[in-house]
């Protein structure tokens, strides 16, 4: 199997405003104190952590992207938007940003109370091995009463990960249309 390759991605940048559109987030959960949150897929200059930064908000978030750990030149032999917008991100990284992929995310098991994926994954997995090993590893991170947004599901992602998550017994979840595509919002029980 050929893996899907992250730098493939187009590259954005949404901020705070698109995350709580897109994933429905509601605010009262950037202003948390006790509450960690993972933004998975976070992009080239993980703005979703810059902004809530900037706002005082009081949860604290964790970016995690591929991307970061790939060398300059690589990470660089982009189209030039892309490549102004990638040498920006280079050098001024949100605090606590790292490079993971979904797959194999390097945080203990139950450790955040949040966990959003915009525009990154499963939306850019192709096979259903990586969709699988994504959820597995995303619920394993998750603490209980612990919450997972995601979109967009493409429809044709929709019943493979029914079918996954339909299977566990210590989750809670809903998949509903949003615009051409869908939302997945799951709780761990
Ligand atoms: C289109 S960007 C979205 C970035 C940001 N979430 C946003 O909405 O602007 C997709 C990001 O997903 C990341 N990505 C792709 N495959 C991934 C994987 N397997 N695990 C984690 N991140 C991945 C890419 O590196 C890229 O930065």
């Amino acid at each position: 199997m050929e893996k899907s390759d992250f730098r493939e991605t187009i590259l954005t940048n949404r901020g705070l405003f698109e995350y709580l559109e897109d994933l429905e987030i509601p605010e009262a959960d950037f202003n948390n104190p006790n509450a960690l949150i993972l933004d998975l897929g976070a992009g080239i200059q993980q703005r979703l952590a810059k902004e809530a930064g900037a706002l005082h908000l009081k949860s604290k978030i964790i970016s995690v992207d591929p991307r970061l750990g790939l060398r300059e030149e690589e990470d660089l032999a982009l189209p030039s938007t892309e490549r102004d917008m990638r040498m920006a991100g280079r050098k001024s990284p949100a605090p606590r940003s790292l490079a993971a992929t979904a797959e194999a995310l390097p945080f203990r098991d139950e450790t955040f109370e949040r966990i959003y994926a915009l525009y990154s994954v499963p939306y850019y997995l192709s096979h259903p091995e990586e969709i699988e090993a994504t959820i597995r590893e995303v619920l394993r991170v998750l603490r209980p009463e612990g919450v997972f947004r995601a979109y967009p599901i493409l429809e044709e992602q929709v019943d493979l990960i029914r079918g996954i998550l339909g299977k566990r017994t210590d989750i809670a979840f809903d998949i509903k249309e949003k615009e051409e595509d869908f939302l997945l919002v799951l709780t761990k029980r």
